[in-house]
């Protein structure tokens, strides 16, 4: 379908060129002024000049070519050349029933679908996940919902950091602390067994344990060191051992990201693009562009127009070891050999945009990736405490996603016992602890995702779960309202299928119908501006819109049955989009609250 403003325009654009103007001078905006109109064009100012003639007599001109518009219910010029317009409660009721018969709500497809690779995982493995990697999993899980929908080809990549000196470290400690484990026997030749040596309580004790170590203890730190590159070039105990160490760490961050309602296409991690380095780096040798300095091979990836110094991308350290960079070139290399993507997102804390920029240029000037093939990094912000500083437990550490989670259901719990009290109704303790779930998460994400990714933001628990406000659980308390409404309709006897939407017959019925119709047009720009804000800020306005209808007008106990059920068919179309909606944000509603 067209977008409802495209559609305004067009006409607009007629009764300039029936008037004799350019037609351009037509674009129609969302009203500033939503006391004098619902809509308003500029135009005249625009053509005053060109046409020497005053701004209101061609806003006048427009404006009686208007008069019979099927479109346009009230025309006005106004000084100094402002078109201001209503539009046809005709016109809008049909938008609407169109949006409501056709698939996603009228939203155009794409010519041409892009394909997509985002990388918005990066946990590593054996360490538990905390706040850090909550931002990336939140926006990375909601722009790849926004940019499927929007008909694009989508491939989620948790990308693990799974190869580096935190896997020598953990074994390194396990030889410590268990030498006679068969895994360290260098002569055995039998199978493995299948049970892994640790449970994932004690690698999470392990890592910690072995990194401050390694600080402390420089043998230590040189066996760790030791044992990595073992690892890495295959010998066969510490090859198992590691495979312990992904199933159990893969177990435990499966059932997390599940819990977060975040689910990965590809689980691939730095080690599977291991073997393909040294082919890789022989290429960049070979075409010119990666040299020695001291020591390390980098390539130069500065140019004539930087402002700020971007230092060379280090390909190999100077004993040879590979370094984050590499991985991540020889990632790109392989995303572009598996998949052709058109497009590489990336999602992590802005601290490592300097990084990404090195690491795009780098793979652009050796070829890693086509001419047009498009490398975005979005850096977001911090996650704060009320103090304004990054987020830490009471006593001061980092907090593990899972409390942090916990404590946002106990508050929630809190809340709906509240809720129910004052409402006057029995929560049983099982359904409290369900729904608590359910709003809790959308608490945590829409407190994120309302705010654009790259600015930091203040987690603040009691504003987040509250009720009131531009909150998750205030939207989901309205689309709970709404199916409220809907139930009791359908207990009086009313049937939801056969519902029609009607004329607005008052001012908020019509915001309301106004708000509904914006849809295509937003979910458009969020995708093209990769920005889920983009969605909380008009569910925000669209809950507030059936709010305010809500409160103005007596649905159940209406007696003209046609006005009735164009209401509830308004209803149903408002859930449909607002569950939609959170959908693409990557949350749910519970049926009661
Ligand atoms: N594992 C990294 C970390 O914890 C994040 C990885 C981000 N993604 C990437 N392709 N570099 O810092």
């Amino acid at each position: 379908m067209q977008k409802i403003l495209d559609l305004i325009s067009e006409e607009v654009q007629k009764a300039f060129e029936a008037a004799g103007y350019d037609a351009q001078l037509g674009r129609v905006t969302i009203s500033n002024r939503p006391d004098l109109c619902e809509y308003q064009c500029n135009g005249a100012m625009a053509g005053a000049k060109k046409y020497h003639k005053a701004p209101l007599m061609i806003a006048q001109e427009v404006a009686e070519k208007l008069d019979a518009s099927d479109v346009l219910a009230e025309v006005s010029a106004a000084a100094p050349g402002f078109l201001n317009m209503k539009v046809k409660e005709e016109f809008v009721r049909d938008y609407l029933r169109k949006m409501r018969e056709s698939e996603k709500f009228g939203l155009k497809m794409p010519g041409q679908a892009k394909k997509i690779i985002i990388d918005y995982g990066g946990p590593n493995v054996a360490k538990p996940l905390h706040v850090g990697h909550l931002r990336s999993a939140i926006i990375g899980e909601s722009i790849k919902r926004i940019c499927r929908y929007a008909g694009h080809d989508i491939i989620g990549d948790i990308h693990l950091g799974d190869w580096g000196l935190q896997m020598g470290l953990i074994i390194t400690e396990l030889q410590k602390r268990q030498p006679d484990l068969i895994y360290f026997d260098a002569s055995y030749e039998g199978e493995y067994p299948e049970e892994a040596p640790f449970t994932i309580s004690e690698l999470e004790e392990i890592y910690p344990t072995a990194s401050a170590k390694s600080k402390e203890d420089e043998t230590y730190k040189a066996d760790a060191m030791e044992a990595t590159y073992k690892l890495q070039s295959g010998v066969r105990g510490y090859r198992a051992l590691w495979n312990h160490i992904i199933d159990v760490s893969v177990t435990d961050l499966k059932k997390n990201y599940e819990n977060l309602n975040v689910a990965f296409d590809l689980w691939k991690g730095e080690s599977d693009v291991h073997d393909i380095i040294p082919g890789m780096v022989e290429a960049m040798k070979k075409g010119g562009y990666a040299y020695e300095s001291d020591g390390a091979l980098v390539v130069d990836v500065k140019e004539e127009t930087d402002t700020k110094e971007v230092p060379p991308c280090m390909i190999l350290k100077s004993d040879g070891a590979s370094l984050y960079n590499t991985t991540d070139l020889a990632t790109i290399m392989d995303r572009m050999e598996q998949h052709h993507p058109d497009k590489l997102i990336y999602l992590t804390d802005k601290r490592q945009e300097l990084y990404f920029e090195q690491v795009f240029r780098c793979a652009r000037k050796t070829g890693l990736v086509d001419a047009d093939t498009e490398l975005v990094h979005i850096g977001f912000g911090t996650m704060n405490g009320k103090d304004g500083k990054p987020f830490k437990t009471r006593e001061g550490g980092v907090m593990r996603l899972e409390n942090l989670i916990h404590e946002i259901n106990e508050e929630m719990i809190r809340k709906i016992r509240e809720n129910a009290e004052t409402k006057g109704y029995e929560v049983d303790e099982k359904e409290a602890e369900e729904t608590a779930k359910v709003v809790g998460l959308a608490a945590i994400k829409y407190g994120d995702l309302s705010n654009q990714a790259s600015k930091d933001y203040i987690f603040d628990m009691d504003r987040f779960t509250s009720f009131e406000g531009d909150t998750g659980p205030y939207i989901l308390y309205t689309i709970v309202r709404i199916k409220s409404i809907l139930g009791k309709y359908a207990e009086q006897g009313g049937t939801l299928t056969n519902t029609v939407i009607e004329n607005a017959v008052n001012d908020s019925e019509k915001s309301l119908m106004l708000e509904v119709a914006k849809f295509n047009a937003m979910i458009e720009g969020a995708c093209e501006e990769i920005a889920p804000h983009r969605i909380c800020a008009y569910i925000y306005d669209l809950a507030n819109a059936f709010n305010h209808f809500y409160h103005e007008t007596k649905i159940l106990t209406e007696e003209d049955v046609q006005k009735k059920s164009g209401w509830i068919a308004l209803l149903i179309l408002t859930r449909d989009i607002l569950e939609t909606c959170i959908d693409l944000l990557g949350f749910s509603a519970p049926e009661r609250m």
